[in-house]
């Protein structure tokens, strides 16, 4: 008889997971998926790249890399991250596959079985799952539209956490970025303590209005103790998932260790496809393709706050988002989301329930709609599926 490690023997698929694998059906309208759409991808700037590889550059895709990574990459992602006012001159750099890999990175450098992590409530699950399976005990802070709660983290410092991760600018899922006040708050509080701060920018350049972006600034380039703090981000939404590629930027102290854990990891991330994002990079292809997406993603989202107002009860509450892939959408008080997504799914259109974020599992009453890979003409028919399924539910209640 095998005996499953004390990290894995607890984890089973979920009864939304369940209920979510009944959504294949090809004409369902999906708002759950937090990826880009597939009709967006740019591939003409991919075929162009890899046509004109030279030998030497083929070659050396096909090769191991450097565990930290493709060195143009990383002098690329260098420039790059300077011109958001990060610390790149104070800082090492890391790529990793995917940012996903940094995220498990961190939780291995600091976490050991029952210590604390802090995470915002709601928090990526893909986060949640990694600090899980480093067995952490997840501790929740509440978030209001402009960050986290302040006084609540105070509180949860009494419990010697090992890490904060936090996703400031267009959280997935709550759709929302820090206030920069609210930012200075929570670095003045953290910078009292030795805790380390994964500060997660997935979304950051995803901004639909590029002239506000000065109020968002990473906290690593807002903090007077930045070396507290790994800075983390990702090709997935301004290139592709498929291409697995993420980075780290990170203080010495946490470098070395960060490299050898991704050396028993992986050993480096594809460098086939690190050899793609530095010629994306480097041509300018990646900024003028953000650029373009950022339009699209800003019509979509529009066009779902609309749907949003026209289908949905007014007992329904969500803030409209200024960047990102998401809206977070307050029930109408007593409405069960699981109910809900049953019922919707029969009705060919599907969400991800809110307890799913909760790092306790717990229902709250919210549901995550994402928009960037639906394209304008699906998203109105199936708010509307989820608009009426509310209104019966609502009638029903009555
Ligand atoms: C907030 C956040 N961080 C990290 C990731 C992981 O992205 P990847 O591993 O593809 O870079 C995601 C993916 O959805 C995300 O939403």
């Amino acid at each position: 008889m095998y005996v499953f490690s004390d990290s894995v023997k607890d984890l089973r698929s979920s009864a939304i997971r369940d209920l979510m694998s009944l959504a294949t059906h090809p004409d369902m309208i999906s708002f759950a998926g937090g990826m880009p759409d597939n009709e967006l991808f740019p591939l003409e700037d991919v075929g162009e790249i890899f046509n004109s590889l030279s030998r030497r550059e083929q070659q050396a895709a096909l090769q191991y890399a450097p565990t930290t990574g493709y060195p143009p990459l990383l002098q690329e992602l260098e420039k790059w991250l300077r011109k958001k006012g990060l610390p790149v001159d104070t800082n090492r750099l890391i790529v990793t596959t995917g940012s996903l890999q940094g995220i498990n990175i961190f939780a291995k450098l600091f976490v050991n079985p029952n210590d604390v992590v802090l995470t915002e409530n709601p928090s990526f699950i893909g986060a949640l799952s990694a600090f899980n399976s480093y067995l952490g005990k997840i501790h929740g802070i509440p978030m209001d539209e402009e960050g986290m709660n302040i006084e609540k983290l105070k509180e949860a410092l009494s419990l010697n956490p090992k890490l904060l991760y936090v996703m400031p600018t267009f959280h997935n899922p709550a759709g929302t970025s820090y206030s920069l006040e609210r930012r200075k708050q929570l670095l003045a509080v953290m910078n009292e303590t030795s805790v380390p701060i994964l500060e997660d920018d997935a979304y950051g350049d995803l901004a639909f209005n590029a002239e506000d972006t000065a109020l968002r600034v990473p906290l690593k380039a807002l903090s007077e103790k930045e070396s507290q703090i790994c800075y983390s981000g990702s090709f997935s939404k301004i290139f592709g998932p498929g291409i697995r590629l993420g980075w780290m930027l990170l203080s010495d102290d946490f470098y070395r260790k960060a490299e050898l854990c991704k050396q028993s990891f992986d050993a480096c991330s594809p460098t086939f496809t690190q050899v793609l994002a530095y010629r994306f990079l480097a041509s300018g292809k990646l900024d003028r393709y953000v650029a373009w997406v950022r339009v699209i993603y800003k019509q979509r989202a529009d066009y779902m706050v609309d749907a949003i107002m026209r289908y949905f009860p007014e007992e329904a509450k969500f803030v409209r988002p200024q960047g990102g892939f998401y809206l977070w959408v307050k029930l109408p008080d007593g409405m069960d989301e699981q109910e809900l997504l049953k019922a919707t799914i029969a009705d060919g259109a599907v969400f991800v329930v809110g307890s799913t974020f909760d790092p306790s599992g717990t229902s709250n009453g919210y549901i995550r709609l994402s928009f960037s890979n639906t394209p304008e003409e699906k998203i109105e028919r199936g708010i509307r599926i989820i608009g009426d399924r509310m209104k019966q539910m609502m009638k029903k209640s009555l």
